[in-house]
């Protein structure tokens, strides 16, 4: 068991409950935060579900999966997060709404170990700065699907204490997760290599060069990827990637990183991928 037996999660979207089941299943208490009530309903359901394919499959009893499920706690009042041990922030990729979480969480938990942010772009540093300790600030990066991928970079910000990211390896090691470390720049390690790599297939689309399905074809049965670059944006999440791929085009100046027209405009369209149903490719069930 690690440090943490109850960690806070701020953000019940697609990545704070996957990060709430994945830290539930390693027997951690986990206390859910949304400012309102639909999204931490759609969430109960989102892990019901996920939990009963896992039983179906024969990955989890029945007993397991009610035992995981009353390890999260679900609330629309900050106040309930007192008392956890740390805190993970997976809100919205708006730099204003975490900087006023983070001030938040710092004035209300000052004995947290450490203060997190799952941004794929915001610099720590900014975040750490809403902060009287910036010191126990830092970047827990996971991947989508949470439950599924192994991987966590730990973003180390200029200011963030080596005690802070310790105990962060520990904590992500306790979930089953491998950690690597990066230094807080947009991008960190992944989506730095990445990114150029989706946008590149995005405008290879945009110029009518290929169909998206021969795009991912392609790299699927060329290089063995386990999936095409067309469907990994759209389950990442357009909205999200043209966040990310605008922090590092204003990071960079390069133009490898710069959103190509179309997703731009697939964007403003309401087409976010996979979870909304509609992005390269339409989708049956909403994720
Ligand atoms: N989707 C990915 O593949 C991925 C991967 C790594 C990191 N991230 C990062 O994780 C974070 C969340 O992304 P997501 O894909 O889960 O998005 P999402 O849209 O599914 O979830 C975001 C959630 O934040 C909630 N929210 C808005 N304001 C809030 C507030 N003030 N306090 C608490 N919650 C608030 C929204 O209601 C929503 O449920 C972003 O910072 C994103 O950059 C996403």
């Amino acid at each position: 068991m690690s440090t943490i037996d109850r960690v806070g999660i701020v953000g019940a979207g697609f990545m704070g409950s996957g990060i709430a089941e994945s830290a539930a299943s390693a027997g951690i208490d986990v206390v859910l935060y949304e400012p309102e009530l639909n999204p931490l309903t759609r969430s109960q359901e989102r892990l019901r579900q996920s939990l009963e394919r896992a039983v179906s499959r024969g990955k989890l009893t029945g007993e397991d999966a009610e035992a995981l499920i009353g390890r999260i706690s679900y609330t629309t009042a900050l106040d309930d997060l007192d008392g956890a041990h740390a805190v993970i922030e997976a809100a919205v990729e708006d730099q204003t709404v975490k900087r006023e979480i983070f001030q938040d969480l710092d004035t209300r938990l000052p004995d947290a170990l450490f203060l997190a942010s799952n941004t794929s772009s915001i610099p720590i540093s900014e975040l750490a700065s809403s902060t009287k300790r910036p010191e126990r600030v830092l970047g827990l990066h996971f991947f989508s699907p949470v439950t599924v991928m192994k991987l966590v970079e730990i973003v180390v910000a200029l200011d963030t204490d080596p005690g802070a990211v310790a105990i962060a390896e520990e904590f992500t090691q306790s979930i089953g997760k491998q950690s690597i470390r990066s230094t807080d720049r947009a991008g960190f390690i992944v989506n730095m290599l990445l990114v150029p790599y989706l946008m590149a297939a995005v405008r290879m689309y945009e110029a009518g060069f290929a169909s998206a399905e021969d795009i991912d074809t392609g790299m699927r049965l060329g290089c063995g990827h386990p999936m095409g670059p067309l469907a990994l944006c759209d389950l990442i999440g357009l909205d999200v990637l043209c966040a990310v791929c605008d922090s590092l085009y204003d990071e960079f100046k390069q133009a490898e990183y710069a959103s190509p027209p179309m997703l731009k405009r697939m964007v403003a369209s309401g087409r976010h991928g996979k979870k909304t149903g509609y992005g390269f490719y339409r989708y049956e069930q909403h994720a």
